[in-house]
C-alpha cells in the first residue's frame, strides 16, 4: 500500500535508503535531517514522501519542488529494499508519484543520478518508465563520477 510517510517511518526510511545502497552509513545522518525537516514544515512548502508498506516498508520516494521554475520537480530520493527489487514496485512507486504531479498540473519531474556503472540499472529504470537523459555534469559527484539528469514531462 502506498501511503504517507508518517514522523514514526523516520527510522525505517533512512534504514532503506541505506541498505539498497543509496546512500552510505555515513551519509544517513543526511537522511535522518531530511526526513527531520519534512516533518518540521518542508511536508506544508510541498515536499512529500510517500512508502509502500504492504509487507514492512520496503520502499520510499520523495520528491520537491524546484525553487525558481514553473512547476518542476525534483525526485530526491527513490529506493526499493533489496530482495523486493525488479517486481515492479519502483515502477509503481514512482507512476503514483508523477500522477500526483499530474493531477496537480505540475509540468515538470528530474532526477538526479550517477553516470558509473553501480547505476547502470537505475539509469535503465529511469528510461524505462519514460526518463529521457537531458544533461549530463562531467565529474560533478567526484573525479569520473557524472552527475546524469533524467527528465520526464508531466502535462
Ligand atoms: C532503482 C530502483 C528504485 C528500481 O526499483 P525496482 O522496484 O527494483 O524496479 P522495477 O521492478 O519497478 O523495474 C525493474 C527495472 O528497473 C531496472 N532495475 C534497476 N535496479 C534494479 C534492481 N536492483 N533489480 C532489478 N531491476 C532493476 C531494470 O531495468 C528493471 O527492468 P527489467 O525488469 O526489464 O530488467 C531499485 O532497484 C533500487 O532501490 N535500487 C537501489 C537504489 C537506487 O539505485 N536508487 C536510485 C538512485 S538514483
Amino acid at each position: 500500500m502506498i501511503r504517507s510517510a508518517e514522523p514514526a517511518d523516520t527510522g525505517a526510511v533512512v534504514e532503506l535508503a541505506v541498505t539498497a545502497g543509496l546512500f552510505g552509513p555515513e551519509e544517513a545522518l543526511f537522511v535522518t535531517a531530511m526526513m527531520a525537516g519534512y516533518f518540521g514544515g518542508a511536508a506544508e512548502e510541498g515536499h512529500r514522501c510517500l512508502v509502500d508498506d504492504a509487507d514492512g516498508l520496503r520502499a520510499v520516494a520523495y520528491r520537491q519542488p524546484k525553487p525558481a521554475a514553473d512547476r518542476v520537480w525534483d525526485l530526491t530520493m527513490i529506493a526499493v529494499r533489496p530482495g523486493h527489487q525488479g517486481r515492479g514496485i519502483g515502477t509503481a512507486l514512482l507512476r503514483h508519484v508523477e500522477e500526483e504531479l499530474r493531477g496537480d498540473g505540475q509540468r515538470l519531474l528530474l532526477v538526479d543520478t550517477s553516470g558509473t556503472p553501480p547505476y547502470d540499472r537505475a539509469r535503465t529504470f529511469y528510461a524505462g518508465c519514460g526518463y529521457a537523459e537531458e544533461a549530463r555534469v562531467r565529474d560533478y559527484w567526484a573525479d569520473g563520477d557524472d552527475l546524469v539528469v533524467f527528465r520526464k514531462a508531466l502535462t
